[in-house]
């Protein structure tokens, strides 16, 4: 199918011609790529199943993995759920509009049994960037809306990516501009008084704790844990498969000293050079030029961990194309939104990593 492109200026609003053509056609049953404020999304209504099914087949996505449902504001969240209950009510009060899912339990027949995969919840966001918004209300339906990338591959952050991906697969394609944080939302199921944290994303854990006392951490999440196979069976069924993951092998390694881990990696660089591999480096900008390998992506500062965030899927996906087959990254800080870039990090990496 061709796929229509439209431009606009990222803070175009409901009343933009175009924006009323893509609502059009998710209104149609269509599906239309978008940018988010965290990553571009690829929308289709949640009510329909023939159209959440145009996003699987698409992308390619495994039909257990349930998709997010996008509103463009809180009167529409009474379609989709019975009763969000107190603890949820002041987390939307605080993070929405914005980079924060909350999953809950779903109101029944509200959407497609295919956005929810068959659960017994949903998982609902309002985003907060301005094209997202007014696409979502010139839909007038709530929009499903999976990352606009091949399953697997890692989330576009440019409407580029998303042509990348899926140029020929979906309907449409509203080009704003660059997406915002970068990575994903933080995906959140509330139960009772207590928020646990199914996915870190852009908002922070510090920034969860100064609104709900009572926020955990899925222990699927935790790291340390990363190649312990005793690890518990992923709560959100998205985090059981592989994702973000360049062609070429990738490890990550952590270390104290930011000397020890470049002559490390350098050795490593070297000798897969001598096996006749195609390597590259994903680093910092501080420390880019110390590096030879065939490509070295600097990405973002080491003392910014919000312009890693930014960066990380584009540079990413810089390495498929320079065809490159070996790949070591620094890894981050786990502070505030490093936590998300360190989870993407190990993901892509299939869970890889060595620390010296
Ligand atoms: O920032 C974002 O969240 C982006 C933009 C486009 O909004 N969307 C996104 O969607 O990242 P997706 O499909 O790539 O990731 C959705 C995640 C998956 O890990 C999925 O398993 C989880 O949310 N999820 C969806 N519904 C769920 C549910 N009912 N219970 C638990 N996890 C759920
Ligand atoms: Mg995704």
């Amino acid at each position: 199918m061709p796929t229509k492109y439209w431009k606009v200026d990222a803070s175009a609003g409901a009343g933009h011609p175009f924006i009323q053509e893509a609502g059009r056609m998710l209104k149609d049953g269509k599906t239309v790529a978008f940018p988010t404020e965290t990553v571009y999304g690829l929308g289709a209504d949640a009510r329909s199943t023939s159209a959440v099914n145009h996003i699987f087949s698409a992308k390619g996505r495994p039909s257990d993995n349930p998709l997010i449902v996008h509103i463009a504001g809180t009167d529409q969240l009474g379609e989709l759920v019975d009763d969000p209950g107190e603890t949820a009510l002041r987390l939307i009060e605080h993070f929405w509009p914005g980079p924060l899912t909350l999953v809950l339990p779903a109101k029944a027949g509200a959407v497609s049994p295919r956005v929810t995969a068959g659960l017994s919840t949903v998982a609902v966001r309002m985003p907060a960037h301005p094209v997202a918004q007014a696409i979502i209300a010139a839909a007038g339906c709530p929009v499903a809306a999976p990352s606009a990338n091949r399953s697997g591959r890692p989330s576009p952050t440019l409407a580029a990516h998303v042509l990348d991906d899926l140029d020929g697969r979906i309907d449409g394609i509203v080009d704003g501009g660059p997406a915002g944080v970068g990575v994903e939302s933080t995906v959140v199921e509330v139960a009772g008084s207590r928020a646990h944290i199914l996915r870190p994303g852009g908002v922070t854990l510090a920034e969860l704790r100064q609104v709900v006392s009572d926020v955990t951490v899925d222990e699927t999440l935790l790291y340390a844990a990363a190649d312990d196979s005793r690890i518990a069976a992923p709560r959100s069924p998205g985090m059981k498969y592989q994702h973000y993951a360049p062609q070429g092998a990738m490890t990550v390694v952590a270390g104290h000293s930011a000397r020890r881990v470049i002559d490390w990696i350098q050795a490593r660089l070297d000798e897969a050079k001598g096996r006749g591999e195609k390597t590259g480096v994903l680093t910092y900008e501080e420390h880019a030029h110390s590096y030879r390998a065939d490509l070295v992506v600097p990405c973002g500062s080491v003392s910014d961990p919000a312009s890693t965030a930014r960066k990380l899927y584009g540079a990413l996906r810089a390495f498929d194309h320079a065809n490159i087959t070996f790949i070591m990254a620094e890894s981050c800080s786990e502070e505030g939104i490093g936590a998300a870039v360190m989870n993407r990090l190990l993901k892509a990496a299939g869970n890889r990593i060595v620390r010296i």
